[in-house]
């Protein structure tokens, strides 16, 4: 993928970052952090959290930003939840754009800004303890290539939209995912396209159809039961 990207703010007052090759961004031009917060934090660990008394083990596809990492875990510490978090990425980015991004301002937690330094700078391919709850794995690979040795309870599913980097949303894919989880698992998505709904579908998910975030009619949570 190309590497050239540069940081826009969005209608939240957050950052984003827009690839120039996709012509995409990597969050919603409505609000970055609404759009995380409420996507993967409210309807994905949020809603694990207030159904289990387990702690999740989550697997991210796109690290990106760090955004979804970070808000995790404010997460983990607001509510002392232990949260493993294992995310994928094949474009880390460079430290001069990671340093710019405003997210530990733009979430009031100014206090927490080495913290998010430090989910970038952390070792790839090595688990990181970040916090007394939240720990961090990153692994600088493919979605394709990755096979997971112990099932998780959460996905972020945070790719590019499918009309921009369609490989990212096969059946294949899809398939793969659904064998990622363990019973009673699911994923949560930002996108709720027709198709996307139908191929969860025949990966064997149960689709659940929520509210989406500012400015989005709708998103996904996929659950395998
Ligand atoms: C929508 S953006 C990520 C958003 C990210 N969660 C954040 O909060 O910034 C999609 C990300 O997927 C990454 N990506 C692209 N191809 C990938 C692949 N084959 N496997 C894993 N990640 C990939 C991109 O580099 C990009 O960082």
């Amino acid at each position: 993928m190309n590497a050239n990207v540069y940081l826009i703010l969005t209608e939240d007052g957050s950052h984003s970052l827009k690839n120039e090759a996709l012509n995409e961004t990597y969050h919603s031009f409505h609000g970055a952090v609404q759009e995380s917060a409420h996507v993967f934090i409210a309807m994905g660990l949020g809603h694990w959290c207030d159904h289990h008394d387990s702690s999740p083990r989550i697997l991210e596809i796109g690290f990106g930003t760090g955004l979804n990492a970070f808000l995790s875990l404010i997460f983990a510490e607001e509510h002392q939840q232990e949260v493993y978090l294992e995310s994928l990425e094949t474009f880390p980015l460079p430290a001069e754009i990671y340093e710019a991004l405003n997210y530990a301002e733009a979430v009031g937690n100014a206090e927490f800004g080495h913290l998010f330094d430090q989910l970038h700078t952390s070792q790839w391919g090595e688990k990181a303890e970040l916090t007394a709850h939240f720990s961090l794995k990153k692994e600088e690979a493919p979605v394709h290539e990755y096979s997971p040795t112990t099932p998780f309870n959460i996905i972020y599913f945070d790719a590019f939209a499918p009309n921009k980097q369609p490989e990212m949303w096969t059946m294949d894919v899809l398939q793969k995912m659904y064998d990622s989880l363990a019973p009673g698992g699911f994923l949560v998505t930002y996108c709720a396209q027709g198709q996307f709904k139908r191929n969860l579908k025949q990966a064997g998910f149960t689709v659940e159809e929520l509210p989406g975030p500012p400015g989005k009619k709708e998103m996904v949570r996929a659950v395998k039961s």
